[in-house]
């Protein structure tokens, strides 16, 4: 080979490939973008995040029920389901060094998201430790539909009217953060339901707001499910993949003077 057939060759070789968060949608594969599904057709290797090495992706799900097939090659990435930060920055360096030995053989990683990558997703755990292993990686976030747009369109209830406040929070902060929250919020969203639901419909209830609350679960999914009676669910086991829509018709806002509400300060209350 002569000099410029060899300095090809290298310069071949030491492509590095790019990370791609391809945000999915919620369930419903009506919901994927037209980037994301370009993607997801190129010549991508596929990475989705699992709970354990026998569990199933809920992303997998959503571009399989969508039909594509899976590629020649692709990566299921352990994402565990511990708050235990010391065992999760095991598992986030493990699954970003798979995914830098991939980009550094030259091929784009797809890395599968439901919902928007941007959004309390693992995507941002991964890039976070992937950029940690190596600043000059390229990172590109393709956008989706969050599972609470969805929903509140599945139960046709607007997030936000006029100058509507939105409140989204994981309800793991506890009941006295959401007392404080509801105050300033038209909406609230609670997401990570799950383990404090019970707790979660005694303070509706208190703050006389189940009829203004509903549940949903596994937005777009076939499964989804949609409770309105959210004080029947007490005691029930749901499914990791759900949230609340809280709206809160009673909150005081304040008067409008010239387009803007009126701030109400802490002495004339
Ligand atoms: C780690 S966050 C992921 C959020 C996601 N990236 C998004 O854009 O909506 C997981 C939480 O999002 C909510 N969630 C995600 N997908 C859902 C779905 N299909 N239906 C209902 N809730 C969902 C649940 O509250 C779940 O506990």
């Amino acid at each position: 080979m002569d000099r410029l057939g060899a300095e090809k060759t290298t310069m071949k070789t030491s492509r590095i490939g790019k990370l791609i968060g391809v945000s999915l949608g919620p369930g419903d594969p009506g919901l994927i973008t037209r980037r994301a599904w370009e993607v997801m057709q190129s010549d991508v290797h596929w990475a989705y995040p699992v709970r354990s090495r026998s569990s199933d992706s809920y992303a997998l799900d959503i571009v399989q029920r969508a039909g594509l097939n899976m590629p020649k090659n692709y990566s299921p990435l352990l994402f565990p389901m511990t708050h235990d930060p010391e065992k999760l920055s095991i598992y986030w360096l493990e699954a970003a060094q798979t995914v830098l030995s991939v980009l550094q053989a030259g091929r784009d990683v797809a890395f599968l998201v439901e919902g928007d990558a941007s959004t309390y997703s693992t995507f941002g755990h991964l890039a976070r430790t992937l950029s940690a292993l190596d600043a000059a990686i390229e990172v590109e976030v393709i956008p989706g539909v969050t599972s609470f747009n969805a929903a509140a369109a599945s139960v046709g209830k607007p997030l936000a009217d006029v100058d509507d406040t939105v409140v989204i929070v994981p309800a793991g902060y506890g009941i006295a953060m959401l007392e404080r929250l509801l105050d300033d919020a038209d909406t609230l969203i609670l997401l990570k339901v799950k383990p404090l639901l019970n707790d979660i419909i005694d303070f509706l209830a208190r703050r006389n707001l189940l009829a203004h609350s509903c549940f949903i679960e596994k937005t777009g999914a076939p499964e989804e499910r949609i409770v309105h009676d959210v004080a029947s669910l007490k005691g029930e086991k749901v499914n990791y993949l759900s949230l609340l829509i809280i709206k809160n018709p009673d909150r005081q806002r304040g008067e409008i003077a010239r387009g803007c509400r009126k701030v109400v300060r802490v002495e004339e209350q």
